[in-house]
């Protein structure tokens, strides 16, 4: 089945009008038919987006000294892709994937040395990594109105995908009416992603947790200029904002409140340890001497490891887009990724 089938046939069984969350969560996570079900076609120059571990090892080993930071606690990432991260750090490594197609490629890739989990555990003693996957959780879409908000979901009529207002309601409305936004506003609220963060927190006992992806504390991401929300698809690394094109076969994604993801950190009893850029992270952790450890005298070993580091810090790249957040729980140090240029107060 096609996952406009699916989608389709769900929204017929629900009497005609299902939310955007539940049809971005049925185009991208479906089990079978959903976008990440396909594997790691979507990885890479070939596909239809490239994430920083993607671009070589410079990413991974930066981060690694911040790792280092704290030698005898695991990793656990989260939702890892292609597996490259993994690869590049040399740690007891565990993973948890919701896409059986991309854990079967981790496992093809990085044999023995990392584990897969089939659930987050109980009780866990060690360091999350989240790299690019908030922005993949599905979004409730609001519509701030002069008579009310309203949630915006998807009906179908005529063969086609439709976009159609129903009165917010629930946890939805109270979120919604939390934020200041000049009338009219569209944008998006991340429900799962709060609710994701809360149950990380819950789940950490001692560590933690390191969130990067292209997102903004709240006073940007809902500024007034940014009256049309983020939604974005991505497809052969063409971006566009019509996510009923192509359901199942091209990325959708939201940027990230970082705001809510350290709310509800907060609320889950565990500390706010900070926020920066990601160029801000990177430099910090010493990425000039990552750089410096690579043979400058040879142009082309050098220039493919400056590209990345360009692509990383740039501004006009993914240096100030993406932000690193960190929360945890019994950690005390100071961690060597904020020690300058920490924004943990815009959040
Ligand atoms: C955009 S990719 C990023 C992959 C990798 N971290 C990277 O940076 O290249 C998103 C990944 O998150 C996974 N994913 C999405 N939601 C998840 C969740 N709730 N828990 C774990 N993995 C998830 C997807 O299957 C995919 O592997």
């Amino acid at each position: 089945m096609l996952a406009r089938d699916r989608i389709v046939r769900e929204i017929h069984d629900h009497g005609g009008w299902i939310s955007f969350a539940r049809y971005m969560e049925l185009a991208l996570h479906s089990p079978g038919t959903g976008y990440y079900a396909g594997g790691s076609r979507q990885f890479g120059a070939e596909g239809d987006f490239v994430t920083a571990p993607e671009l070589g090892t410079l990413f991974g080993r930066t981060l690694a000294r911040q790792l280092e930071q704290f030698p005898d606690l695991p990793i656990l990432e989260l939702g890892a892709g292609s597996g490259a991260l993994a690869e590049t750090i040399d740690r007891e490594y565990f993973i948890l994937e919701t896409s059986a197609a991309l854990r079967a490629r981790q496992e093809e890739r990085l044999g023995k040395r990392v584990k897969h989990l089939d659930r987050l555990p109980g009780r866990w003693r060690g360091i999350i990594i989240a790299n690019e996957v908030a922005d993949a959780m599905p979004v409730h879409l609001v519509g701030w109105r002069a008579d009310g908000v309203m949630e915006r979901g998807v009906a179908f009529r005529n063969e086609k995908f439709h976009w159609e207002e129903r009165p917010a309601t629930g946890g939805l409305r109270e979120e919604a009416r939390k934020i200041r936004v000049p009338l009219p506003y569209e944008s998006e609220i991340g429900l799962a992603a709060r609710a994701w963060m809360r149950t990380l927190c819950e789940h950490l006992e001692h560590g933690l947790i390191l969130v990067v992806d292209y997102g903004f504390p709240r006073g940007e991401y809902y500024h007034p200029q940014r009256a049309t929300g983020t939604l974005m698809c991505h497809h052969r690394h063409t971006a566009h904002a019509d996510p009923f094109a192509r359901p199942g076969d091209e990325d959708i994604t939201a940027h990230v409140d970082f705001s809510a993801l350290a709310g509800a950190a907060r609320a889950a009893g565990a500390d706010v340890l900070g926020f920066a850029t990601q160029a801000q992270f990177l430099v910090n952790c010493g990425i000039t001497e990552v750089l410096g450890e690579a043979n400058a005298e040879n142009a082309l070993v050098y220039a493919p490891i400056a590209a990345q580091a360009q692509k990383l810090l740039s501004p006009a790249e993914m240096g100030e887009l993406f932000k690193v957040l960190a929360v945890g729980r019994g950690i005390t140090a100071p961690l060597l990724g904020f020690s300058r240029g920490d924004r943990s107060h815009a959040l």
